[in-house]
């Protein structure tokens, strides 16, 4: 099944309501409506109804960085799904490295399970972050660390609904370093993800959901990695805050779309 390539920039806590409003007007303007790329921007939650405004018209979506798992009440400082889905988001994304390693209190698989289901089950598009330590790949636990991510991070989560499901591959020790994982470790690791999704879900929906590389992704290395036959797109920080940059990733991906046609 041809799965379309999928390119999100993740803002991460940066820009001010100007400059992003400046950076998603100027990606609207040079990015074609016919866009046979997905494309998704996730700005600070602030700006996200500013950056949807600067948006309005063009092919590319907006997204947030994480949500609340109520749908409302006294939860001081915290954000719904519904009320994402209110000012246009089409996106969140879940289980960021940096919000179960950076950031804390961290958020453990329960937490980001608890998320997710509340964002699928309202209707929002979910991405998925998983990937290992450095620690971890160097004493061989790849494997079973993003298992106990997927399988705890999907627990409960019904078949159907995982239609619209989007994970993200991002290698903790890639992320804002500028070392990328090679292509052979990239599609090796997505290649292990689908499998598990086929054993946890089921077959069709694992052909079917978009697998992202996220991890110090650049204009020179996005062709090679998103040629990969198990990487999908790409989850990108740092490089996605500058529209050259990110645009030339997104040109990656529309050279590879066209050339499987
Ligand atoms: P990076 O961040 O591209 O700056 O490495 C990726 C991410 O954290 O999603």
């Amino acid at each position: 099944m041809a799965r379309k390539l999928f390119i999100a920039g993740n803002w991460k806590m940066n820009l001010s309501v100007e400059t992003a409003t400046a950076l998603a007007a100027e990606l609207a303007a040079r990015v074609s409506a016919d866009s046979s790329v997905d494309i998704a921007l996730c700005p600070p939650f602030v700006y996200i109804a500013a950056v949807r405004r600067a948006l309005d018209g063009s092919v590319i979506a907006t997204g947030a960085q994480d949500v609340y798992h109520e749908s409302q009440g006294a939860f001081t400082g915290q954000i719904s799904p519904g009320m994402l889905l209110d000012i246009g988001c089409e996106y969140v994304i879940i289980g960021h490295s940096e919000r179960r390693h950076t950031i804390t209190p961290p958020e453990d698989d329960c937490i980001i399970n608890r998320k997710l289901l509340a964002a699928l089950g309202s209707g929002l598009k979910v991405i998925l972050c998983v990937g290992e330590t450095l620690d971890q790949r160097q004493q061989d636990q790849t494997e079973s660390v993003l298992d106990k991510q997927l399988t705890d991070g999907l627990a409960n989560l019904a078949s159907p609904s995982a239609a619209t499901l989007v994970i993200a591959y991002e290698p903790v020790w890639a992320i804002g370093t500028g070392q990328t994982a090679t292509t052979a470790q990239a599609q090796e690791a997505h290649a292990f993800i689908r499998s598990r999704l086929a054993e946890l879900l089921n077959p069709d929906v694992a052909s079917a959901v978009r697998i992202q590389y996220g991890g110090s992704v650049k204009p020179d290395n996005a062709l090679d990695l998103l040629s990969q036959p198990d990487v999908d797109g790409a989850l990108v920080g740092g490089a996605s805050l500058k529209a050259a940059d990110f645009l030339a990733i997104i040109d990656a991906g529309r050279t590879i779309t066209s050339s499987a046609q």
